[in-house]
């Protein structure tokens, strides 16, 4: 496969609203076993909040200078001259909907697959660009039914991220919504049986959490929800009266755990785990309603930086009663000896790492297989 990639080097670009991820795998042989993937840069960037709101660019120039440091082509990291990118488009004006069509996998065509979203997608067609993914099952038999990933974006905001890239000497081969990227990082990390039990992925950023359901190894559908980073950082502020690092240093010590020294700290925070809690509740008898299977939710699998927290997943798994991973998105590749800083355990790197996967193979291919 790797062999087929014309991208020498392509990479993934994680754009959210208050930091920018870069990561680039190569595939290499490993005598006796292969090919495995390596890592061979992973960086970060951190972005000031109002240079991107809501996933549209407010600041371009400002970001473009961070694009450009986090490239090394200002500043004094190396520079990365490869072009070629596979980036994230921002979730807020993004679309997904795994479709059910009864049309064997290779005789479908685009227009079946517009007709059919136009049944489902809630927006005019015309304002968005379509991307799917067939998916083919491995076990070899003929197949009269197909299920497609399907993603819609916006096309003003795609231009504008497109126009955006360019202007750093990028050129984009795909931009990717939210819940595939992740999926693919999660995914590649499970077996094949693991994989095909119904699962809730959760990625709580520093602005927003994900939840996304994924069974028979596609992603169903996903929701925003408000849990985030910022969100808990801003109730210690008030709460505690600590200006932002203070706050931001009490969370990451402190977490959900109870502090004698600051009782209020819990107690601020716990509506807001609480509601949270319903949330999660709620799309899971969402999908366990509707999924016609009966099936019930086996795991919940916590990424993005929030999935840190300390005494998350042990609150989550009390209430919910549901068993809980937290995601170690890089563990199964090889580290370059240059990347001694990079922690392949670090969940806020999940989307950034599933984007870098679909840049290592053929990031043009339509197709993907479960
Ligand atoms: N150990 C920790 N405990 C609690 N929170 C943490 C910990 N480590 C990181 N975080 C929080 O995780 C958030 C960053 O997560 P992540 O890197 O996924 O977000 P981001 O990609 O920068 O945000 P966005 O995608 O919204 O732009 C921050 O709010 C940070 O405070
Ligand atoms: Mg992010």
């Amino acid at each position: 496969m790797f062999l087929t990639n014309p991208f020498a080097g392509a990479f993934g670009l994680d754009i959210g609203e208050r930091s920018i991820k870069l990561v680039q795998l190569s595939r290499q042989r490993v005598l006796g076993h292969g090919t495995a993937l390596k890592a061979e840069l992973a960086r970060s960037i951190a972005l000031p909040s109002g240079y991107i709101v809501n996933g549209e660019v407010e600041q371009p120039e400002m970001v473009r200078q961070k694009l450009l440091t986090l490239l090394g082509k200002i500043g004094s990291l190396k520079p990365l001259r490869v072009p070629w990118v596979v980036a994230l488009l921002p979730e807020q004006k993004t679309f997904l909907k795994t479709l059910e069509l009864d049309i064997p996998p290779g005789e479908i065509t685009a227009e079946d697959i517009t007709f059919n979203a136009k049944k489902h997608l809630p927006f005019e067609l015309e304002e968005y660009y379509l991307d799917w993914q067939i998916v083919h099952s491995e076990n070899g038999r003929a197949e009269r039914r197909s299920r497609v990933i399907v993603g819609a974006s916006a096309k003003v905001l795609a231009d504008a991220y497109t126009y955006l890239l360019e202007s750093v000497g990028l050129s984009p081969l795909a931009f990717e919504i939210e819940a595939c990227a992740l999926v693919r990082a999660l995914a590649a990390l499970e077996t094949e049986s693991e994989a095909q039990v119904p699962q809730l992925f959760i990625d709580i950023s520093a602005t927003r959490s994900s939840l996304i359901i994924y069974a028979a190894g596609v992603p169903e559908f996903s929701v925003s929800a408000n849990f985030s980073g910022e969100l808990l950082t801003a109730i210690l502020m008030r709460e505690l009266k600590f200006d932002y690092a203070a706050a931001e240093n009490y969370k990451i010590k402190s977490g959900l755990s109870y502090d004698k020294k600051y009782p209020r700290a819990f107690q601020a925070l716990l509506p807001t785990v609480t509601d949270f809690i319903a949330e999660i509740k709620k799309t899971c008898s969402f999908y366990e309603d509707h999924s016609g299977n009966g099936e019930k939710i086996k795991q919940l699998v916590l990424s993005g930086g929030g999935a840190n927290l300390l005494q998350l997943a042990e609150t989550l798994e009390r209430e919910l009663k549901i068993p809980i991973a937290t995601a170690a998105p890089g563990s199964g590749l090889l580290r370059a000896k240059k990347l001694s800083d990079f922690d392949p355990n670090d969940p806020g790197f999940s989307v950034a790492i599933g984007l870098a996967r679909r840049a290592v193979e053929n990031p043009l291919a339509t197709t993907t297989r479960v």
